[in-house]
């Protein structure tokens, strides 16, 4: 069966009590939960991870590189500063789809920049959770 890693990024452990009127009120456990059974219904399996770590968000893209078909990554804060996760993205040649549960655009301004979408797939963003579950449909197609 093809593998899928969702990769989590900081703050995201919070999710459930984290600003809920922008995030949900979903906690990080619920949604891996439905990620991994929308993924057994598509005939993927779906393997999660998250760090608040820049460094071991890196080390676990590069090992993805030996066994995931894609990744669907949500970078958190990182997305609009990391020069090191856009390297890593690159340098792994396998597809990362960027995901936010909020519309970053409809935010401010510091949020409207991506280094990383210009390295991965694609990018989704402002459809909550569903946002991961669009990103691994994306993958898959
Ligand atoms: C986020 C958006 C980022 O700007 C923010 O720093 C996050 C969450 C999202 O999922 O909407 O931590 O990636």
């Amino acid at each position: 069966m093809r593998k899928i890693l969702v990769l989590h990024g900081p703050n995201l452990n919070m999710l459930g009590t984290r600003e809920p009127e922008i995030y949900g009120s979903l906690t990080l456990d619920e949604i891996n939960a439905r990620l991994v059974e929308a993924g057994e219904a598509l005939g993927v399996e779906v393997q999660t991870l998250q760090s608040n770590s820049e460094g071991a968000l890196i080390d676990v893209l590069h090992d993805a590189r030996d066994w995931a078909a894609g990744v669907v990554f949500n970078p958190g804060g990182y997305t609009h500063t990391s020069v090191t996760l856009r390297d890593a993205i690159a340098a792994i040649g396998i597809p990362v789809v960027e995901v936010h549960l909020s519309n970053v655009y409809a935010r401010e301004q510091f949020r409207h920049k991506s280094l990383l979408a210009p390295v991965c797939l694609g990018k989704i963003t402002g459809f909550g959770w569903r946002s991961y579950l669009l990103g691994i449909h994306a993958l898959i197609a």
